[in-house]
């Protein structure tokens, strides 16, 4: 950042200009009212609606935050999005594919419904998203498991906040008949991998995976990291496959596996819930959205933006994180198409 800083050859070369950008949309949006907090645990219920913050980083690594930026909440539903880019860049993401579709399910997150294959739709649905993580190390036992997961996700971050509030694993573990009820239907289906043996294990990842904290300012980076093609830009580190992976490849015997590429085209068409096409017409970024009232945001090549205000509209989403991104593609050409 220093030496592009010093040679003048930054991403966002008018810095300010931008930044003042993001503030005025970002005071525009904190005068929105409507929406509901999520109350389907009480642990979500608690956060203050008032509760509003953007944080952006480039692939350059300049960073930006305004409100609350600091203050923790869970990734919840941006984790799937994580999910699948670590487990396409582990095991390759045709092996993913094998048990997972690339489809808009059209459906609700968490609707009981498989695919014509008898898949789950997406990795973005509870569905896909249960599955996906049942791929992710599972030779392993559960707590080298978690531990694989927080450090992937740490290094994503750059080593800025992430943590676990068991207060939200526990009430999604006491409230999550619905995910029982879709899990046995897709043991019915044949939809796990042999090595899932044990249902309420798989729950129990996929629920300590909704339930990693980050603060918007380290979800900024994480975003960064999508945008700068997998490699996070504050440590450089390689964190997700940009390329096939040539062991993985040859094993397979296929080609074009890019998790970091794909895991952006599967949140431009399944990020935002049931809002996803409209969110992708009007908006035109890869985004994905989660129940605490997140949603990340990734300009590809350019900036990552993590956004987060807990009440939602009718479809889930942040009703300020959304409109955000329409005032953003209203004052820029970000939109992709
Ligand atoms: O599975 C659940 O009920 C939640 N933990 C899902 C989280 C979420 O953000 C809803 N989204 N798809």
């Amino acid at each position: 950042l220093v030496t592009k800083t010093l040679q003048n050859d930054l991403i966002v070369p008018s810095w300010n200009q931008f930044c003042q950008h993001m503030k005025e949309i970002y005071e525009i949006c904190k005068d929105a009212n409507g929406g509901k907090v999520a109350d389907y645990i009480p642990q979500l219920a608690r956060f203050d609606p008032n509760l509003w913050s953007v944080a952006i980083c480039t692939v350059d690594g300049q960073r930006a935050s305004w409100g609350d930026s600091k203050k923790p909440f869970c990734v919840q539903s941006v984790s799937k999005a994580y999910n699948y880019a670590i487990a396409a860049s582990e095991l390759g993401a045709d092996l993913v594919h094998h048990y997972v579709g690339q489809e808009p399910s059209g459906r609700f997150f968490n609707e009981i419904c498989l695919d014509t294959h008898n898949k789950p739709h997406n990795p973005m649905v509870n569905s896909g998203a249960i599955i996906t993580s049942s791929l992710i190390k599972n030779e392993m036992n559960m707590a080298d498991r978690f531990d694989h997961m927080l450090n992937e996700y740490r290094k994503i971050s750059g080593g800025e906040y992430v943590g676990f509030n068991n207060a939200v694993f526990l009430s999604e573990r006491a409230t999550a008949d619905r995910n029982f009820a879709l899990s046995y239907f897709m043991k019915e289906n044949g939809c796990f991998p042999p090595q899932t043996k044990n249902l309420a294990e798989a729950l129990d990842f996929y629920f300590q995976l909704c339930s990693l904290e980050v603060t918007c300012e380290s979800m900024a980076v994480m975003a960064a990291t999508l945008a700068n093609g997998g490699v996070c830009p504050i440590t450089e580190e390689r964190c997700i496959a940009s390329r096939p992976a040539r062991d993985v490849l040859t094993l397979m015997n296929s080609c074009g596996i890019r998790p970091a590429r794909d895991v952006l085209t599967l949140m431009n068409s399944c990020g935002m819930y049931d809002y996803s096409g409209q969110f992708s017409f009007h908006v035109g970024l890869p985004a994905k959205s989660g129940v605490s009232g997140v949603v990340i945001v990734v300009i590809p090549n350019l900036l990552g933006i993590a956004l987060w205000s807990p009440p939602l509209d009718e479809m889930g989403n942040s009703v300020r994180g959304v409109q955000f991104c329409k005032e953003l593609v209203n004052r820029f050409n970000f939109h992709n198409y």
